[in-house]
C-alpha cells in the first residue's frame, strides 16, 4: 500500500519521475505550489507502483547523465501505456526523444544559464506567455531531431529545439528548467501542464501535507517511543509539533540549555512546547559543564568542537535514562540534505553536526524519523503555523548551534555571557519596535576581546566593547551588512551603554561576505 494512501485518497497526483537532477525537488515543491499533490519515484520504480499511485501526469526530471552512452537511465514502457501527460525536463527531454525516435547528440556548445526563448508553435504549455521569455539553461546534450510524431515548438540560440510536442498526444518535452526562478513564467509553464494539460484539481494543500505525514510517522513509528532534540529553532520545533500530533506522548524532546542560548530562549521554548502546546519536554540546565569545558579555551575551532561534544554527552546522557527509545526524530529538511551530500539519491545519511546525533551510544541504535526531509525552509515555517507554534517563534532570525560561544571572541565566561546577551536582547527589541527585524535577514550582538575608555558623568569608565552585526542575505553564503538607519544606531548604542554598566563603546560591523564570514568566529 501507498505510504500515504490513506489521507491522499481521491487527490490527483502529479508524479515525478526522479533521473537524479539537483532540481527535483524544486519541481514537486512547485507542484505543491499550486495545490497539486506530487510524489517523487526514481525512474526505474517498478509498474506495480505507478499503477497504485495512479498519477493523472508525470514530469521526467533532468538528470546527470547522458543518453548518448548506453546504460543511462531511460523512461519506463508502462509510463506510455498509462496514456496520460508527460513532460520532460532537460534529460527527461532528451531520453523522451531518443526513445521515441529522435536524435540527441552530445553538443559542443553546452548551455549553463540565461538564455532566450523563443517561442516557434503556439502550445498548451505556453498559453497566456509572451513569445520570448528569458529561461534557464543547464545542459550538453541536446536534441538535434524531432521524433517522428512530434512538432517543434521553441528554440534558443544554442538549442533550436528548445521545446517539443506530440502531434495528437499530451506529451511535451523542454530542455530549460521551469522549476527554478529565473525561467520567468516558469510557474506558468508548470500550472499549465498541471492544471490545464493535466486537468489536476488544485485542491491539494499544507493540511493535507500535515495529514499524510501523520500518517507516514504512525505507519512508521507503530507503538514505539521516539527521542527528538529540540532546540528551538524553526526545525526541530516544527518537527517536534508535527510528531506530537502524529503520536502524543510517546515523544521525548530533550532541550539542552548550554548556557550559550540568547536571552529568554531557553523560557521560550519550555513554554511554548512544554506549558501551551503540553508537549513533554525534558530540559537539561549544563551551563556549568559547557562553561567548564570552555575554560581558558580561546581558539574558536576549537570552542566550536567543545560546545559539539559536551552536546552530544549531555544529549545521550539525557536519552540513555529513557527507557524503550526505538527511534530517533530529526528536523533535516530539504536544504541540508544538498549542503550534507550533494544529491538526494545519495542514500548516505549525513546528520546535520549541530543535531549532535553522531555520537548516540551504539546501544540505543536508533532508526531516524525526518518527517521534513523534502521540503523547504518556506514550507517547513507554513507547516509550523498550521501546526499552533507562535510566527514569533517561526520567523526568528537563524541562531548558530554553537551559540554565544562563537560570538564571545575569545575566553567564554558568565560574565561575558550575562553582557552579551543583554546587549542582543536590547538590539533585537530595538530592531522589532522600530519594524526593522524582518528587514535584516540576521542580527545579533558581539562580545569584543578589548576594553576601552569611555566616561559616564565625570567618571572614566574602561569597559568592555560590543559589536553589532546585521546582514541581509537569501542564502547566507554571500550576505550585504544591512544599512540600518544611523537615528536607529544611535538610539541601540545609547540604550546598551546607558544600561550594562560593564559597556563603554558600541560598534557597527560593516563588513560583507565574503570576505568576513557572518558570524565572528
Ligand atoms: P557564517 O558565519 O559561516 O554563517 O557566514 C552562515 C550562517 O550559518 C550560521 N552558522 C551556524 N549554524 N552551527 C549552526 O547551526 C554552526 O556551527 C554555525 N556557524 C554559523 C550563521 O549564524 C549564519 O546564519
Amino acid at each position: 500500500m501507498n505510504k500515504f494512501s490513506v489521507a491522499k485518497k481521491n487527490i490527483d497526483t502529479i508524479l515525478v519521475l526522479d533521473f537524479g537532477s539537483q532540481y527535483t525537488q524544486l519541481i514537486a515543491r512547485r507542484v505543491r505550489e499550486s495545490n497539486v499533490y506530487s510524489e517523487i519515484l526514481p525512474w526505474d520504480i517498478n509498474d506495480e507502483k505507478i499503477k497504485e499511485i495512479s498519477p493523472v501526469g508525470i514530469i521526467l526530471s533532468g538528470g546527470p547523465n547522458s543518453v548518448t552512452n548506453s546504460f543511462t537511465p531511460r523512461i519506463p514502457q508502462s509510463i506510455f501505456d498509462l496514456n496520460i501527460p508527460i513532460l520532460g525536463i532537460c534529460y527527461g527531454m532528451q531520453t523522451l526523444a531518443e526513445q521515441l525516435g529522435g536524435q540527441v547528440i552530445s553538443s559542443d556548445e553546452k548551455e549553463f544559464g540565461h538564455s532566450e526563448l523563443e517561442i516557434i508553435n503556439s502550445s498548451l504549455l505556453f498559453e497566456g506567455m509572451q513569445k520570448k521569455i528569458n529561461v534557464w539553461m543547464s545542459h550538453g546534450d541536446q536534441v538535434k531531431d524531432l521524433p517522428t510524431e512530434f512538432n517543434l515548438i521553441a528554440s534558443t540560440r544554442s538549442a533550436p529545439i528548445a521545446a517539443m510536442e506530440h502531434k495528437t498526444k499530451p506529451i511535451y518535452a523542454i530542455q530549460f528548467h521551469p522549476e527554478v526562478t529565473h525561467t520567468t513564467d516558469g510557474k506558468v509553464i508548470l500550472d499549465n501542464f498541471i492544471k490545464n494539460i493535466c486537468g489536476s484539481n488544485a485542491d491539494w494543500n499544507m493540511n493535507d501535507l500535515i495529514s499524510e505525514r501523520i500518517n507516514e510517522i504512525k505507519n512508521k513509528v507503530g507503538n514505539n517511543k521516539v527521542l527528538l532534540g529540540l532546540s528551538g529553532g524553526v526545525d526541530s520545533s516544527v518537527t517536534a509539533a508535527l510528531l506530537h500530533k502524529a503520536i502524543g506522548k510517546k515523544l521525548t524532546c530533550v532541550f539542552v540549555d548550554n548556557g550559550l542560548l540568547r536571552k529568554g530562549e531557553a523560557e521560550a521554548v519550555m513554554q511554548t512546547f512544554k506549558d501551551n502546546m503540553s508537549l513533554n519536554v525534558i530540559k537539561s540546565d549544563s551551563e556549568d559543564v559547557f562553561l567548564r569545558h570552555l575554560k581558558n579555551i580561546e581558539d574558536p575551532e576549537q570552542k566550536r568542537k567543545i560546545i559539539g561534544r559536551t552536546f552530544i554527552d549531555i544529549f545521550d546522557a539525557e536519552a540513555l535514562k529513557l527507557k524503550d527509545i526505538k527511534f530517533l526524530a530529526q528536523g533535516t529538511i530539504y536544504p541540508d540534505v544538498i549542503e550534507s551530500s550533494g544529491s538526494e539519491s545519495n542514500e548516505a545519511r549525513v546528520i546535520k553536526s549541530h543535531h549532535n546525533v553522531g555520537g548516540l551510544p551504539e546501544e540505543m541504535k536508533l532508526d531516524l524519523v525526518e518527517p521534513l526531509r523534502d521540503l523547504f525552509k518556506d514550507e517547513v515555517r507554513n507547516m509550523g503555523s498550521k501546526l499552533g507554534i507562535p510566527i514569533e517563534m517561526l520567523n526568528r532570525h537563524p541562531f548558530p548551534g554553537p551559540g554565544l560561544g562563537v560570538r564571545i571572541i575569545g575566553e567564554v565566561t558568565k560574565e561575558k555571557t550575562k553582557i552579551l546577551r543583554d546587549a542582543d536582547h536590547i538590539f533585537i527589541e530595538e530592531l522589532i519596535k522600530f519594524g526593522l527585524y524582518d528587514s535584516v535577514s540576521q542580527a545579533f550582538a558581539v562580545f569584543l576581546p578589548i576594553k576601552s575608555v569611555g566616561v559616564v558623568g565625570d567618571e572614566r569608565r574602561y569597559a568592555e566593547v560590543i559589536g553589532l552585526r546585521a546582514v541581509e542575505t537569501v542564502d547566507f553564503m554571500t550576505a550585504k551588512w544591512a544599512h540600518l538607519p544611523y537615528k536607529f544606531l544611535e538610539h541601540v548604542s545609547n540604550r546598551i551603554v546607558n544600561e550594562i554598566e560593564e559597556v563603554s563603546r558600541v560598534v557597527y560591523d560593516i563588513s560583507s561576505k565574503p570576505p568576513a564570514t557572518i558570524e565572528w568566529e
